[in-house]
């Protein structure tokens, strides 16, 4: 049995536990198929999460086998494409292509997102797997916004290739910018700046790539509030995909420390709310915290008043600081700020 938010509930999962009203009025049986009428239902009733029969801890942990498998394989495949197509090759592999496939289709399918997070919880720094990294997370949130296969695929590609204007820069001056300790002076950041246009260029003459995919490139580093480069556009202004790979870009760099200190998972969480009028699309920002906060929903964390608790509620309007039961009292953080939420505890 395990407990899972209404909003990661799928067709064809079971509930294993009865739902009853407040005044013990029965809601929905146990051993009920969840189909859509059912999630509406829950949705009317207030219900923030159930208890369903379980995917067994083994189909977690294929499932997590089989997206490392995904994940390493891609990695792979994209050392050489980066190799190639900066030294002029026009055109993307088939193998690529095919790996990207196979990754996507293992995040779409996947309802757990602790396999996904796992899969990028590395605190590598290099290009390509932060390349893989942003292009996992920019899955998971096209995923969230129920885009097209195509339009995911799109968006995959993009992320992927979001920094392969990098390898035009230089690889000596690459490897200070990803070395998280090092601060680069104002001449290496402008070359580093320059990272979008290059990529921008180099993905522009890719045979049969959309020309989504160097736009993204282009426009990853833009902010909504026009401080953002190379252009120094504005919010619609900014492609909507640039806007997820901002936001999958910003979270990767959080949580390895890359260019800042490393923060823990509900840190990072936080600064991407707070950056929402800034820096991030607010709108999609929200999406993004609301759904990695609530398949928290029924995990334990620990608190920085040195308790241990359960999540049990999340705010709409405060998606990081929610209600945790501790065996003595409830804590709402939203109401508590001098708390923090340090980990999560498995
Ligand atoms: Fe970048």
């Amino acid at each position: 049995m395990r407990r899972i938010a209404i909003a990661n509930l799928k067709d064809g999962m079971r509930i294993a536990k009865e739902i009853a009203s407040p005044t013990g009025i029965l809601l929905i049986a146990a051993g009920t198929e969840i189909s859509q009428f059912t999630i509406n239902r829950l949705k009317s009733v207030e219900v923030d999460y159930v208890y369903i029969h379980e995917e067994t801890d083994a189909t977690d942990t294929i499932n997590y086998n089989k997206l490392k498998i995904r994940y390493g394989n891609l990695v792979q495949k994209l050392k050489y494409s980066f190799r190639t197509l900066r030294f002029g090759r026009k055109y993307i592999a088939d193998e690529l292509d095919t790996n990207i496939d196979q990754l996507i289709a293992e995040l779409v399918k996947s309802n757990n997102l602790i396999a996904c997070l796992k899969v990028i919880d590395k605190k590598d720094e290099g290009l390509f797997f932060h390349s893989a990294n942003v292009a996992v997370i920019s899955v998971l949130i096209a995923k969230w916004l129920n885009l097209s296969d195509e339009e995911i695929k799109r968006i995959a590609y993009g992320a992927l290739f979001h920094d392969i204007g990098m390898t035009k820069v230089g690889d000596y001056l690459v490897e200070k910018a990803y070395h998280s300790n090092y601060r680069l002076d104002s001449d290496e950041e402008w070359q580093i700046k320059k990272h979008c246009v290059y990529g921008y260029q180099l993905l522009s003459e890719v045979y049969g790539l959309s020309k989504d995919v160097a736009i993204i490139a282009l426009q990853h580093h833009e902010a909504i509030d026009g401080s953002g480069y190379p252009m120094k556009i504005k919010s619609s202004n900014i492609h909507p995909f640039a806007r997820i790979v901002a936001i999958a870009d910003l979270y990767d760099n959080l949580i390895s420390g890359r260019g800042t200190k490393a923060h823990n998972y509900f840190e990072a969480l936080e600064h991407i709310l707070d950056a929402r009028f800034q820096k991030v699309d607010p709108a999609l920002s929200l999406l993004f915290v609301k759904n990695m906060v609530s398949f928290y929903i029924g995990n334990r964390v620990s608190l920085s008043n040195g308790k241990v608790g359960e999540v049990i509620y999340i705010h709409n309007n405060h998606p990081t600081r929610p209600v945790v039961r501790t065996k003595d009292s409830f804590i709402d953080l939203s109401e508590s700020r001098n708390i923090q939420i340090l980990d999560v505890v498995v």
